[in-house]
C-alpha cells in the first residue's frame, strides 16, 4: 500500500511537470492499454485485503487525475496559440485571449471592382470634360413634352414608334425616358447660354430581352449650343472622342481607328448622321461583330433642329448647336469584346471581377 502511494505521487508529480507535452504521447504513456495507469492498477493484487477499499479509491482518483490532465493537454494542442481556458479563437486561429500571435497574416479582404458600364461611363465623361463639357442629369421618369414633343416629335409623329415606350399607368403623360435627349431639353429651357453638356444616364425601352437588346440600358447625350457652331465642330469633337476612347498606342498605328459619318434621320437634328468606327475586332477586314462590313455604328448625331431650339425658348436665328447620343453598352461591348448584353445586368461576380479601372 505504501509502495503504491509512493508510485502514484511520483507519477502525479511527473505529469504536473510536463509543460507542452504532446497529448497523444501522453495518452499512450499513461492511459494506453499498456500505460502506467493500468500497470499501477495491476498492483491491486499485491495489496492486503484490509487495505483494498482504500487502495481502490486512491487508484480511481489517480485515474481521474490522469484523464483530466490528458484533456487539458489535448485542448492546448487543438488551440496551439491560445490558453487552454476555452476562450474562442479569432479568424485565422489567432487567440482572442491573452496571447494573440501578432506575426500571423490578417485575413485577406477581397477588393471589389467597378462595373464595366461605370468604368466606360467615367472614361467618356473624363474625355468630354477635357473639352469643356459639364455633366448634366435629368429624371428617369419623364413627361411627354421633354421626351418627345420638345424634340420635334409631336403627337402621332411616326418616329415615336422608333422607341417602344413604357408609360406610367397612373398618368398618361408620364413615361420612362426612352433616351437621354430629354435632358438636353431641360438644360436648354434653363437658358444659360452657351451650353456645353454631356448627360449620362439610364434609359428604358419596351424591347424583348436578347443578346443585343434590353429593356433598360445607358446612354450619354452631348449638346453644344452657342453662336456659329457648325457641323465641322461636331465632327472634330467626335474624332477626338474616338481617338481618346479607342485609339491605339502610336507603336501599332496599323490598327488606327477610322471614322465615317453616314447621313441619317432624327427628328431633333437637321442634318442628321450616324457615326461608324472601323471594327476593332478585325481591324476593318470583316468579321461577325461588324457583319462583314468592317464598320460598327456607335452613335447618332446632328445639328440641333431649329424647331427644338424654338420649343425650348432659344433664338434659332442667333444660336446653332450640335447634339449626339451614344449607347454606353455598345461602347463597352466593343472596348472589351463582350458579345451578350445580358451579362451587364446579371450580376455574375465571375464576369464582373474581370474589369479593372484602367481602360
Ligand atoms: N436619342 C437618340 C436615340 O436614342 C440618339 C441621338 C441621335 C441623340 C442623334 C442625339 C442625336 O442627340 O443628335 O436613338
Amino acid at each position: 500500500m505504501e509502495k503504491l502511494l509512493e508510485q502514484i505521487e511520483a507519477y502525479k508529480a511527473e505529469m504536473a511537470a510536463l509543460g507542452e507535452a504532446d497529448a497523444e504521447a501522453f495518452r499512450i504513456k499513461y492511459l494506453g492499454t499498456k500505460g502506467l495507469v493500468k500497470t499501477v492498477m495491476g498492483e491491486m493484487k499485491h495489496v492486503a485485503v484490509e487495505n483494498k477499499k482504500e487502495a481502490g479509491q486512491l487508484l480511481n482518483e489517480f485515474k481521474l487525475f490522469t484523464e483530466a490532465r490528458y484533456e487539458e493537454l489535448k485542448s492546448k494542442s487543438t488551440n496551439p496559440q491560445g490558453s487552454a481556458n476555452g476562450k474562442p479563437t479569432g479568424p485565422g486561429g489567432q487567440s482572442t485571449g491573452n496571447n494573440p500571435d501578432l506575426s500571423l497574416p490578417a485575413d485577406p479582404l477581397p477588393l471589389g471592382s467597378r462595373h464595366p458600364i461605370s468604368i466606360v461611363k467615367n472614361k467618356i465623361i473624363s474625355i468630354f470634360q477635357r473639352l469643356g463639357f459639364a455633366v448634366a442629369e435629368g429624371p428617369e421618369i419623364e413627361d411627354d413634352f421633354h421626351n418627345f414633343t420638345a424634340l420635334n416629335l409631336p403627337e402621332n409623329h411616326p418616329a415615336r414608334d422608333m422607341q417602344d415606350t413604357f408609360y406610367i399607368s397612373q398618368n398618361p403623360d408620364w413615361l420612362l425616358r426612352t433616351h437621354t435627349s430629354s435632358v438636353q431639353v431641360r438644360e436648354m429651357q434653363k437658358g444659360n447660354l452657351p451650353i456645353r453638356i454631356i448627360c449620362p444616364g439610364r434609359v428604358y425601352r419596351n424591347e424583348t430581352i436578347s443578346a443585343r437588346a434590353h429593356c433598360f440600358f445607358h446612354q450619354v447625350e452631348g449638346l453644344y449650343i452657342a453662336e456659329n457652331v457648325s457641323f465641322a465642330d461636331l465632327k472634330q469633337t467626335l474624332y477626338f472622342f474616338v481617338q481618346e476612347m479607342f485609339g491605339k498606342p502610336a507603336s501599332s498605328a496599323d490598327r488606327e481607328v477610322k471614322v465615317r459619318f453616314r447621313p441619317s434621320y432624327f427628328p431633333f437634328t437637321e442634318p442628321s448622321a450616324e457615326m461608324d468606327i472601323s471594327c476593332l475586332i478585325c481591324g476593318g477586314e470583316g468579321c461577325s461583330v461588324c457583319k462583314k462590313t468592317g464598320w460598327v455604328e456607335i452613335l447618332g448625331c446632328g445639328m440641333v433642329h431649329p424647331n427644338v431650339l424654338d420649343n425650348c425658348g432659344i433664338d434659332s436665328n442667333k444660336y446653332t448647336g450640335f447634339a449626339f447620343g451614344m449607347g454606353i453598352e455598345r461602347i463597352t461591348m466593343l472596348k472589351y469584346q463582350i458579345k451578350d448584353l445580358r451579362l451587364f445586368s446579371e450580376n455574375d461576380a465571375r464576369f464582373l471581377k474581370q474589369f479593372t479601372s484602367a481602360v
